[in-house]
């Protein structure tokens, strides 16, 4: 029997969890931009895996994608994988095979690649955001693809975690600058943070620094979206606990905590917020012709009885786009469900250039874009790196039911 949100059930729990090297959230990997990472991958599960990095703009052969980029690693064997990332950023890495359980269980980890000079932040703090769908004796629940996730917007959980913790608490002092680095990790569940009475700027967009930061006010990180914050702590707010709190949906509740120390207020760095260079002009960009529509439905049928689908059909018996790389191209998603879906883009940062057909100014870049019930949303896309890249529904459930296609990169 499932437990209703929080009630009743008090952490720590001793849960068994799916891990990257024996912790959930898997290892922070940090490296420089220009630094190769080289990771072998044993797999110890009892199902195949493979790891895919997402955000990262990876050689084709490296994008972990089975059946596509690399064949399934089985259990018992291993793979290296090995590739220099192109962007600093805030990125990060799970399997994609049997993503709605194994990513459930726990196999995430964060990527970040250090710009050669980084701003000097008081702190830095890596948030992984999460829910968890516990049953009464506090394991995983294990009906993983149910047709309840399936009528809904894939699995939300009763147990929201920041780093697998329950509402944690983060050390800071008053007059300090951090930097947050914020990953969405879970199968199905938006969140909106809100920070009370403090002022972050987001800096970063699914890894990419923005054109130039902006307040956060409502933004929905979906699953599969990270946002990198500047906050300054507020010297008055010395001695004060502010909780962090998660907007989305029906119930708002407390995520964290940021503990000010009492002690007397530091000195607040003062150098400008880290942003990108200006964007080539991309207002133009509306006036192109709709390269593609793709088409998000549902529909009865296939191995879990409801389908989701891309232009009617569910993967792999989609269409490849063929896409030229260097040429601009606006491609339309075309929500007509009512259920949420952020599509993702292997390999490839685009631009949100329409809502429902009418323009929009995004100041940053996105791997991944929600598109709301019966809502279209117009994408800016010059695709760079060739190859087959996955274009599919970040609601792991979703996916896993069929919402799921490849462009082809020429
Ligand atoms: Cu995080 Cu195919 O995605
Ligand atoms: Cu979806």
């Amino acid at each position: 029997m499932l437990l209703e949100d929080n009630v009743g059930i008090i952490p720590p729990y001793q849960t068994s969890v799916w891990a990257y090297n024996g912790m959930v959230p898997g290892p922070v990997i940090r490296i420089k931009l220009g630094e190769t990472l080289q990771l072998k991958l044993t797999n110890n599960l009892p199902q195949a895996t493979t790891i895919h990095w997402h955000g990262v703009r990876v050689p084709n052969a490296m994008d972990g994608v089975p059946g596509v980029t690399q064949p399934p690693v089985q259990p018992g064997e291993s793979f290296t994988y090995q590739f220099t990332p192109k962007d600093a950023g805030t990125f990060w890495f799970h399997p994609h095979v049997k993503a709605a359980e194994q990513i459930e269980r726990g196999l995430h980890g964060v990527l970040i690649v250090e710009d050669a000079e980084e701003p000097e932040y008081s702190q830095e703090f890596v948030w992984v955001l999460d829910d968890w769908l516990l049953t009464k004796d506090r394991q995983v629940a294990t009906n993983f693809v149910s047709r309840h996730d399936l009528a809904h917007d894939g699995r939300w959980g009763n147990v929201l975690t920041i780093n697998g913790r329950y509402q944690p608490a983060f050390q800071v002092k008053a007059g300090e600058r951090i930097r947050i680095r914020m990953v969405n990790v879970a199968n199905g569940r938006v969140f909106s943070p809100s920070f009370a009475k403090l002022v972050p700027y987001v800096i970063a967009v699914d890894g990419m620094l923005a054109e130039a930061p902006f307040p956060l006010r409502e933004f929905y990180l979906a699953p599969g979206n990270r946002i990198d914050l500047d906050i300054i702590i507020p010297k008055a707010f010395a001695g004060k606990s502010l909780s962090v709190q998660n907007l989305y949906g029906r119930k708002k509740s407390a995520l964290a905590f940021l503990q000010v120390a009492a002690e007397e207020a530091v000195e607040t760095p003062g150098f400008d917020s880290p942003r990108a260079r200006q964007f080539p002009r991309w207002a133009d960009a509306i006036k192109l012709p709709i390269e593609h529509e793709y088409i998000l439905n549902a529909k009865r049928g296939g191995v879990y009885g409801i389908s989701w689908t891309i232009d009617n059909k569910t993967w792999p018996d989609n269409a490849t786009h063929e896409l030229t790389s260097g040429q601009f191209y606006r491609l339309r998603f075309t929500n007509k469900s009512s259920r949420l879906h952020p599509m993702h883009l292997h390999g490839q940062f685009f631009k949100v250039i329409a809502k429902n057909g009418r323009a929009v100014q995004e100041n940053f870049w996105r791997d991944t874009v929600l598109i709301g019930p019966k809502q279209s949303i117009d994408i800016g896309l010059i695709p760079l790196d060739k190859g087959l890249w996955l274009n599919h529904c970040h609601i792991l459930e979703h996916a896993e039911a069929g919402m799921m296609t490849v462009i082809n990169v020429n």
